[in-house]
């Protein structure tokens, strides 16, 4: 049997450089080798009460932007979480199992309770617990994720763990966070923070639609220091930030030359700068494009979103099915 492949993305605004290479491109290679699935996160991104306009929106928005980057319905399950309401049964099994302790030392969760403290909804703090619903439904395995997610992962290993030693089954396997290199990657930002985030705002992320102009615009402001104190001076973090974007478009030749520029303490950041928009623009030109065109066409969306409900529930289902009986829900009380 193949092994699964299961992750989703959080309809929470457009697609930017770090969710492509830190977990779709991923997503591209996978569908080709085993059973896959991916969603749709719109269940999760309810925490942050979007309006019923905005979340339809941002729903298409990121199931075009699937199709348009490559996955393909035919060779992957392309679904949304919310038309696959079995993942909230399991979550709320697995909910009964989950502890206040363990939930509120999760990072995630602590970060949220410092950036937004109005709106600590019960739902922040069980996330975790929804995202292993996401991934044991499925009985998945690889869960390609930026590194961000680790702690999350851990997490579904321990539930799905928990529930097998409680019923005394072996219904869910251990999941475990996947790229190729087995380093997670992490993209940073523009603005000189950490990992670039739609949530650090639009100066901050590379979006996979990014108009020419703006890209421009964006990687001439992006921030970096001035300039190495001496040659062979170490490179800043804002600095280094450029290069490992550099990494991700540029050709090797190219870097190169940059590194042993930064190395003799001559390095021109406009010129560093310049090269980049230049390479990151025919890097996201066709994506921009093939967005766009995928966007424009509803019907074949809607068509994709359908086909995919009915295959993820026929996955979800077998293994509802074992979790009820497990539990000791019976379908039936006759023997
Ligand atoms: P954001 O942080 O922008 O809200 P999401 O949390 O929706 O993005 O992330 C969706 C996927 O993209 C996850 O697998 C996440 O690990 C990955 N990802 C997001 N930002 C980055 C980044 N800057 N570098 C690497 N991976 C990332
Ligand atoms: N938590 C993930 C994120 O913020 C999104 C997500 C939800 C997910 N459920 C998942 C990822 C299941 C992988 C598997 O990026």
């Amino acid at each position: 049997m193949k092994e699964i492949v299961v992750s989703g993305i959080r309809p929470t605004g457009k697609l930017h450089l770090g969710n492509y290479f830190g977990a779709f491109k991923n997503f591209l290679t996978l569908q080709e080798q085993f059973d896959s699935y991916f969603f749709i996160a719109d269940y999760h991104s309810l925490t942050t009460h979007p309006t019923p306009g905005d979340l339809r929106g941002s729903v298409k928005r990121v199931l075009a932007e699937y199709i348009a980057l490559g996955l393909d319905p035919e060779k992957c399950t392309v679904y949304l979480q919310s038309d696959l309401p079995e993942t909230a049964e399991l979550y709320l099994f697995l909910n009964m199992n989950a502890y206040l302790g363990e939930l509120e030392r999760v990072t995630s969760f602590k970060e949220k309770v410092r950036s937004q403290p109005d709106n600590i909804n019960a739902g922040l703090l069980t996330y975790p617990v929804l995202m292993a619903a996401d991934i044991l439904i499925h009985r998945g395995i690889k869960v390609p994720v930026g590194k961000d997610q680790e702690q999350h992962l851990e997490m579904a290993r321990t539930f799905g763990n928990r529930f097998n030693r409680l019923y005394n089954v072996e219904i869910f396997p251990e999941p475990q966070a996947f790229s190729p290199s087995n380093v997670l990657v992490k993209v940073p930002g523009l603005t000189g923070g950490g990992k670039m985030s739609k949530s650090a705002g639009e100066a901050d992320s590379i979006y996979l639609d990014e108009p020419a102009d703006s890209l421009k615009k964006k990687i001439m402001k992006a921030v970096s220091d001035s300039g190495p104190a001496e040659p062979g001076s170490p490179k800043s973090a804002a600095v280094q930030n450029l290069f490992d974007l550099m990494g991700l478009v540029c050709a090797p030749d190219v870097i190169s030359f940059f590194d042993e520029e930064h190395q003799k303490g001559s390095i021109r950041y406009g010129d560093l700068k310049k090269q980049l928009a230049q390479d990151m623009e025919t890097f996201v030109a066709p994506l921009r494009d093939a967005i766009n065109h995928t966007l424009a066409n509803d019907k074949q969306l809607d068509e994709i979103a359908a086909f995919g409900a009915e295959k993820a529930r026929k996955s979800a289902k077998k293994t509802m099915d074992a979790v009820r009986d497990a539990i000791g829900f019976k379908p039936k009380f006759e023997n």
